[in-house]
């Protein structure tokens, strides 16, 4: 990607890049200097057309009467919240509506969704992550996965079992204080952020790097007792602290969300983990592979981190059932490397 200049807006730099004559960056933009093929930029469109609708939902919150359960589960048992429902349509009909992407899956959908023959691009998604925070106000987020059609049949789950190293696309929309846009189309990771105005996703960060080394760790510690050794010894040393091997001491922050825990450590460097555990056998891990763990991946790895399952890169695992779980473990470097070294 070639960029003039590193673009960050905030009140003392806008007055400067105000001064310097730069204009203000757009997600069209940044399709545009770093060439991406047009039916991709529709496609990438689409997934932010559906996103601005769940982001004025998601505002209008209990005003809007789509707070609480739909009262259904989802293929994993778990029970839906009315904004999952609502968000998933709201995605679908719009991928539907667009002529290049040839189906889609998505956490909320049993099976894939054929939307058009001639469609290039097959959509992933989860179309609200961490959505048990929707009724306590706190930072949700669409993570979607493009991969290429490759003349496949949309409604045929063997189409979509690519690894994540076939993603042409893929990113996040976080609902939080500001709604934001993390992307990356394979050329470095940028980041958006929507003028609540005009809508428009505007360039505020581009060519996102993570810290390679952290004092920071997330992990849900109430499952502790139920990690293998390896997992367990490496936390029992980050609590140590500058007492223990690991020399320095950390801390710990848990959102509940995957997606807002991705979003800190690009902002400011961690290591996230939801490593297997043997509260059920039948689960290698919470997180999905195809809708979670690649996107999040090509994300962290195109910022200079590193994603794994504990014993290969999460993006060259090859997916036998689209929603397949993964053991996760990501973030900064060097604490990834530390982190594997007890696997
Ligand atoms: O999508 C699954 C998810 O909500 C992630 O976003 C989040 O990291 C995780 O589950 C939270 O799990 P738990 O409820 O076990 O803390
Ligand atoms: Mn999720």
């Amino acid at each position: 990607m070639v960029y003039l200049t590193r673009v960050v807006y905030n009140a003392r730099h806008l007055t400067l890049f105000k001064l310097a004559g730069l204009s203000m960056q757009t997600v069209q933009h940044i399709f545009e200097q770093n060439k991406t093929p047009k039916p991709l930029v529709a496609a990438i469109n689409a997934v932010l057309d559906a996103s601005k609708e769940i982001a004025f939902l998601l505002q209008k919150g209990a005003m809007g009467g789509v707070l609480g359960c739909a009262d259904q589960e989802n293929v994993q048992g778990e029970t839906q919240k009315k904004l999952d429902v609502i968000s998933n349509d709201l995605l679908k009909d719009t991928l539907k509506a667009c002529p290049e992407v040839a189906g889609i899956a998505s956490e909320e959908e049993d099976f894939p969704v054929p939307a058009n023959k001639d469609g290039e691009f097959l959509v992933i998604f989860d179309p609200l992550d961490g959505s048990s925070n929707i009724d306590i106000n706190v930072t949700v987020g669409t993570i979607f996965s493009i991969l290429p059609s490759n003349g496949g049949d949309g409604s045929d789950e063997k189409t979509y079992l690519q690894s994540g190293r076939n993603q042409l696309a893929a990113g996040y929309v976080l609902y939080g204080p500001s709604t934001l846009l993390v992307m990356t189309t394979g050329q470095g990771v940028d980041i958006f952020t929507m003028d609540p105005t005009t809508k428009e996703f505007v360039l505020t960060d581009c060519q996102s790097k993570i810290t390679p080394s952290t004092q920071e760790f997330a992990i849900n510690m109430s499952n502790q007792r139920f990690w293998a050794k390896p997992m367990q010894n490496y936390v029992a040393d980050l609590l140590q602290g500058e007492e223990g091997k690991l020399g320095k001491r950390y801390n710990m922050r848990w959102i509940a969300a995957m997606v807002a825990e991705v979003h800190r450590i690009i902002s400011r460097g961690g290591i996230f983990m939801y490593p297997w555990d043997n509260r059920d056998p039948s689960k290698p891990g919470k997180l999905r592979l195809m809708y979670e763990g690649n996107p999040m991946s090509m994300l962290v790895e195109q910022a200079g981190g590193l994603s794994s399952n504990g014993d290969i890169a999460i993006m060259d695992i090859q997916p036998e059932k689209i929603h397949q779980r993964v053991p996760v473990i990501l973030g900064s470097k060097e604490e990834v490397e530390t982190a594997l070294s007890y696997q």
